[in-house]
Order: structure tokens, then sequence, then C-alpha cells
């Protein structure tokens, strides 16, 4: 079931997200799901100048990415753990030990992903934060994706693979081909969705996720089926609702 939240531009968007997820931090034991992307930029940086301004404390929250891009060492400035790092965690007093993130530079990429899906099972994810991508998917699960997925290794689209190309010097051939990402399956575990989309080039997926047919070829479409999905957007992402 949906809840939707508009905002009049990206400050609006990125301020309603905060009033979402805010409530979920003052509890004993937070558990946050946490996705890279520029929609999250702006909720991120409210987390931030809230700590800052109010000593809120995230000591006490366990955050799990939701995917990492195989071939990119950790230190690499376009792995996800460098993004989740410079763009949240260094702002924030969580402690490194709380962090979890796939490792896309591993040799054994199945036992990794099977180790990620078992901490993820041994922890209820409170709050999932995703994006959307332009083709429907959320986490790395792209069209076609079972809606039984787990933590397992997907291949990009090219649609993926040139939408992130800004992130590599809009070099679509130094984008990675594969990433390992939490699955559909996985992603639906979590208490709260709070889904945040921003700009025209959103619509469609928008429309997809929260009024097309249920199917795999929208994964995002899987979201109908959870009980509790906030979706924060602006005009121009619910311009074809
Ligand atoms: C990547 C991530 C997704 C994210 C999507 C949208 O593909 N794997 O989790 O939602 O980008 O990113 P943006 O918010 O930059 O449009």
């Amino acid at each position: 079931m949906f809840s939707l939240i508009y905002g009049d531009n990206y400050n609006a968007v990125s301020s309603e997200a905060y009033k979402i997820i805010r409530p979920f931090i003052d509890k004993d034991r937070a558990v946050l799901g946490l996705v890279t992307g520029s929609s999250p930029i702006g909720l991120y940086k409210k987390m931030i100048a809230d700590h800052n301004a109010n000593g809120t404390s995230y000591r006490h929250v366990v955050a799990f990415g939701l995917d990492e891009y195989i071939g990119l060492p950790r230190d690499h400035d376009q792995s996800y753990w460098t993004f989740m790092h410079e763009n949240l965690f260094d702002g924030l007093d969580i402690l490194p030990a709380n962090i979890h993130l796939p490792h896309g530079d591993v040799d054994d990429l199945e036992a990794e992903c099977a180790r990620y899906e078992s901490i993820l099972r041994e922890n209820v994810i409170d709050i999932q934060v995703l994006g959307i991508g332009s083709d429907g998917h959320i986490g790395f699960n792209e069209p076609g994706t079972s809606f039984d997925s787990v933590t397992h290794v997907a291949s990009l689209e090219d649609s993926t693979r040139r939408d992130n190309a800004r992130f590599f010097g809009e070099m679509v051939s130094r984008v990675p081909k594969k990433a390992i990402t939490m699955g559909l399956k996985s992603i639906m575990r979590a208490e709260h969705i709070l889904v945040i989309a921003y700009g025209e080039k959103k619509a469609e997926a928008v429309r997809g996720m929260m009024q097309g047919d249920i199917c795999e070829q929208c994964p995002a479409s899987i979201l109908q089926k959870h009980p509790n999905v906030t979706v924060v957007l602006d005009r121009a992402a619910a311009s074809r609702l």
C-alpha cells in the first residue's frame, strides 16, 4: 500500500523524505536500508545537518547498503562503499562495525552473496530507502529479475549503464557491467519502504511502480504488494500518474 507525498522541488522532496526517516532514528536499535544515487543525497545532507546541529546520534544505528558494483575496489571513487561514506556515514557517528555493504571485489561472488543475505536475515530492516531506475529497477534488480530473488549477482542493462555514465566521466565503457544487489525478496522483508523519485525521467517508472501491472518486467511494481510504502515525488516524477 502506497502513501504519496509531494515536494515542489528537490529540497522539498528531501525534507519530506527526512520527516519520514527521522522517527526511526529514535528507536533503541534502528536498522536502516540505504540507497545510492542522486535521489537520496538531499536526505543524507539533512541527516548530517541534524546530527551536527542537534547532536542526534547514530551510534545505535545499523545500516545496510542495497548494492555494490562488481570489480571496483572499495576505495574506488565510484564504489558504492565510497559513495555511502562520502555522502552519509563520514558525517555521522555511526559505528564502522554497524555498516554493512556487499563486497564487489572478491573472488567468490556467490559466497559473498550468501554471506550478505545471511546477515540481512538476522536483521529486520526498519526502513528501506529506495530510488528507482528509469527502467523501473530497484537496487540493481533489472527488468526480468525474479520476484523471489535474494542477494545475487546482477547484469546491468545498457540503459542503466548509460544513466550511470555521468558518474564515470560520461564514459559508458567505464561503468561496470555487473553488481551485487539485494534481491526483490530481500527488499520486501523491510518493515517500511521509502521511495524517493525526482524529475521527468522517472515519471514512467513511477507510473509502472504504482499503477502498472505487477510483473517482473517492472521490478518496482512488486512494491504494490508491500503493506507500507511511502513514495516522495516532485510533480515531474508524478506527471504520468
Ligand atoms: C542506481 C542504483 C539504484 C538507484 C538508481 C537511481 O542504479 N543501483 O539503487 O535507485 O541508480 O539513481 P538516481 O537516484 O541517481 O537516479
